[in-house]
């Protein structure tokens, strides 16, 4: 239970359906906000709409295609006639060898986690009110050099660049614009995105924990009350920072203790 109030606050978290999206939705319901979420697929929709309950509702729309953003911002105008709190969540991408890149694969993440993180800032411009909080999702392989993950890790290095300039940008409007840098976090994506199996995950999480100061990978609810945090007025005087939300992993060298 976070202990930010966010009663009355209107959010926006896109790729809202699974993973962190969910978990930060969650956090942002139980401090008092009510949530649009969005995704791709009706049927995941629904059900994680179910799930969240009351204060959560569903849009289905695609981060990559404007004309959905756009419709997404309307209809939030049209309901609320503003936006207090926009988390730029929808992304993904996994590892592949440089040599066996594929256009494909390289488009797709390019046009998820960059243009869609985009478009979903520049269409909510027309409903975020003055004051409002924008978070985006990076990640803390923006820079670790991790093998593959090259084209990922510049898309999320390319979101931290963004929050930076938007912070330039919106400053007249006074909206803050921050990034969020998860470190492990088990989702669905892990299935969906990096194809791994049950056992692989399992076998990786019990590696990397001992490479963690926290002594665990985390949890959708760490990102999520890292995301009502820089979603609340206590963070008010934070603009354009990258919080890391690692247990540690990448601050501090605990490998071998
Ligand atoms: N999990 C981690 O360890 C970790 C670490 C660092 C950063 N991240 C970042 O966290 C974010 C969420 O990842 P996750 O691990 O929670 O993955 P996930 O469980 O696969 O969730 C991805 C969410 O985004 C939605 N989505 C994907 N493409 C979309 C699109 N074009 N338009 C709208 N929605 C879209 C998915 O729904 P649909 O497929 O139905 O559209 C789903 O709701 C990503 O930006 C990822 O890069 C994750």
């Amino acid at each position: 239970m976070t202990t930010h109030n966010l009663n009355g606050r209107i959010a926006l978290v896109t790729g809202g359906t699974t993973g962190l999206g969910f978990g930060a939705a969650q956090c942002l319901i139980e401090a008092g906000a009510t949530v649009y979420i969005t995704g791709r697929r009706r049927e995941v929709l629904d059900a994680a709409v179910e799930k969240l309950g009351e204060g959560a509702i569903g849009l289905q729309a695609d981060v990559s295609v404007k004309a959905d953003m756009q419709r997404v911002a309307d209809t939030i105008k049209q309901a609320h006639g503003h936006l207090d709190i926009l988390f730029a969540n929808a992304g993904g991408g996994h590892a592949t060898p440089l040599e066996q890149l594929t256009e494909e694969q390289i488009d797709s993440e390019l046009s998820i986690n960059v243009k869609g993180v985009v478009l979903t800032v520049q269409t909510a411009l027309s409903v975020l009110r003055e004051g409002a909080s924008i978070i985006l999702n990076a990640s803390i392989t923006a820079d670790m050099g991790l093998k593959g993950f090259g084209v990922y890790a510049a898309t999320k290095a390319a979101v931290r660049s963004l929050a930076r300039s938007w912070t330039t940008d919106l400053r007249e409007r006074d909206i803050r614009v921050n990034t969020v840098s998860p470190g492990v976090v088990p989702t669905e994506g892990y299935g969906k995105e990096q194809k791994m199996s049950d056992q692989d995950v399992a076998d990786y999480v019990a590696h990397v924990s001992k490479e963690i100061p926290a002594g665990r990978v985390g949890t959708t609810r760490d990102i999520g009350n890292a995301v009502v945090f820089l979603a609340s007025d206590a963070s008010n005087y934070i603009r354009g920072i990258d919080l890391i939300v690692d247990g540690g992993m990448t601050r501090v060298y605990a490998g071998k203790n």
